[in-house]
């Protein structure tokens, strides 16, 4: 083969390279050490003596005009991507853009919340276990029997079969009492549903946060500084509250406590009824008929139990002025949060 066709081959590959890997490639096909440059050179031995001088010349000039032919066409691939890599470069020091996956809903953010607030003050935190559950569960074992008045303080739905969408979260306290062991600390976020004619304050479904504490010698004080320091927790500053006597059959004494309203400073408004405050919650000492029907001997123990309105809570935190609007499902309110 003749030194001018093997060029012809070289020059013809050379610009047919896209990239420095490849150029390698061919580099080493023609200046390789067993490359056509080192054939041709291997032929010369198969030439008469006195052309051998010239040949020799021949494929020497023919390596140097390869080398610098792969040389320049290495330095304009590697401008090349230098270009294309400026063009793509990426500022990993620019502040990301927030993807717009949406959220949680503020009730369960608060649920979140809350269950670590109590997680750290040592409760175990709970979800009702059912839903839908035994007239026994929601009145029975809470020392409501059947046709017991205080029935009324409950709008309840009922199923055909007799079931009730729980009226409330202390529906769980029977099951609670029965499936632990004194020294009990449980907290208890569910949904609940009640028949009632709504307005800013009252949903029909709506969440709650029932509590329990089951020692030796737990009383009313236990309570009070409990509430205390859940309250100082969750709204980062002191609100005025006030407690005052109420009636639950399941507990005994029974209490109610309220927050101020901070919707209105006090002055009044729909969500307080214009009384100022804002009822938050009911508690009490345990009953002892209530500790029995769990399995706890109320001579040896006792304890207090609380239940208190997790959407009222949100609406305090944010100053929302209708309950209805957590269930509304306008998204306009739920991207506020
Ligand atoms: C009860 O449901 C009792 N089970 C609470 C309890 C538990 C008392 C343990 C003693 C011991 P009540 O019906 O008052 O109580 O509801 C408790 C809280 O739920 C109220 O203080 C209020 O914050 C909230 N709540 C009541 N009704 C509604 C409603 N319709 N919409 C929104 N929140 C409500």
């Amino acid at each position: 083969m003749k030194v001018a066709d093997v060029w012809q081959q070289f020059e013809k590959k050379l610009s047919q390279q896209k990239s420095l890997e490849d150029l390698e490639v061919l580099r080493i096909e023609f200046l390789g050490r067993k490359g056509r440059i080192n054939q041709l050179l291997q032929k010369i031995t198969q030439l008469p003596p006195e052309k051998r001088k010239e040949f020799g010349q021949e494929v020497n000039q023919l390596k140097r005009k390869i080398e610098a032919a792969i040389e320049s066409k290495k330095q304009e691939l590697k401008v090349e991507l230098e270009n294309n890599l400026s063009k793509e470069k990426l500022d990993v020091t620019l502040p990301g853009q927030e993807p717009n996956l949406g959220h949680l809903h503020p009730i369960t953010q608060m649920k979140w919340e809350i269950a670590d607030i109590f997680q750290r003050m040592g409760f175990e935190v709970l979800e009702p276990v059912l839903e839908v559950n035994t007239d026994y569960a929601n009145f029975g074992a809470l020392n409501i029997p059947p046709d017991h008045p205080a029935r009324d303080m409950w709008d309840t739905f009922w199923t055909r079969e007799g079931y009730i969408p729980i009226t409330h979260t202390s529906s769980m306290q029977n099951w609670i009492y029965r499936n632990r062991k004194p020294p009990i600390r449980a907290v208890i976020i569910g949904r609940i549903f009640r028949h009632e004619a709504t307005d800013a304050s009252h949903e029909h479904t709506f969440y709650q946060i029932e509590g329990v504490y089951v020692d030796k010698n737990v009383t009313v004080a236990n309570l009070i500084e409990t509430m205390r320091v859940f309250f100082s927790e969750f709204y980062g500053r002191q609100l005025r509250a006030k407690i005052r006597p109420s009636y639950f059959p399941f507990v005994e004494p029974g209490l109610e406590l309220a927050i101020e309203c901070v919707l209105c400073n006090q002055k009044g408004c729909p969500v307080c009824k214009h009384s100022g405050w804002l009822e938050i919650l009911g508690c009490g000492q345990i009953h002892p008929f209530v500790l029995k029907e769990g399995g706890i001997d109320p001579k040896k123990y006792t304890g207090f139990a609380w239940g208190m309105g997790l959407d009222r809570m949100v609406m305090l935190r944010y100053m929302i002025e209708d309950v209805r609007h957590f269930h509304s499902g306008d998204l306009r309110f739920i991207r506020k949060f």
